[in-house]
């Protein structure tokens, strides 16, 4: 058990992309190595998952949800929400961490 969880750190460590311009901190931090370093769902982890990680860049996807059901999904996670349990929860996140993503969020929408 203990290897296993060191495993998947490991596996999580390295599909994570390389500090860049592309997003916030918090971003590649627990999100890239899902959603992709540009949020296209095209991570590691996220491409290759059922259903696969959101890509952010999709306009009617972005249409359907407001910044309230993003934060929710977010902080409670995809199994809260009636979406994939892949999507981890993060209850932790201050109020500046959650505007930044969901600024991301919607900032990739603009690039479709
Ligand atoms: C372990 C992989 C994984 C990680 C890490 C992850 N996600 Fe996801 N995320 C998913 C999957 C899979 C879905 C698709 C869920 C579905 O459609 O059922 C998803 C969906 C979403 C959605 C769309 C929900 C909706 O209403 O359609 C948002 C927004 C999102 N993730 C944001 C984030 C943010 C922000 C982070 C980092 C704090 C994050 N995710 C981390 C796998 C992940």
């Amino acid at each position: 058990m203990r290897r296993a969880l060191w495993l998947w750190a490991a596996l999580l460590g390295c599909s994570r992309a390389p500090r860049s311009a592309h997003g916030p901190a918090i971003f590649e931090a627990r999100c890239a190595s899902c959603h992709g370093a540009d949020g296209r769902g095209d991570g590691l982890l996220g491409r290759t998952s059922v259903p696969p990680a959101r890509n952010f860049h999709d306009p009617a996807w972005q249409a359907s949800r407001t910044d309230a059901q993003l934060e929710d999904v977010i902080r409670r996670g995809g199994l809260a929400v009636g979406k994939s349990p892949l999507m981890p929860a993060s209850p932790d996140l201050v109020p500046s961490q959650m505007a930044e993503l969901v600024r991301f969020i919607r900032a990739a929408g603009r690039t479709p």
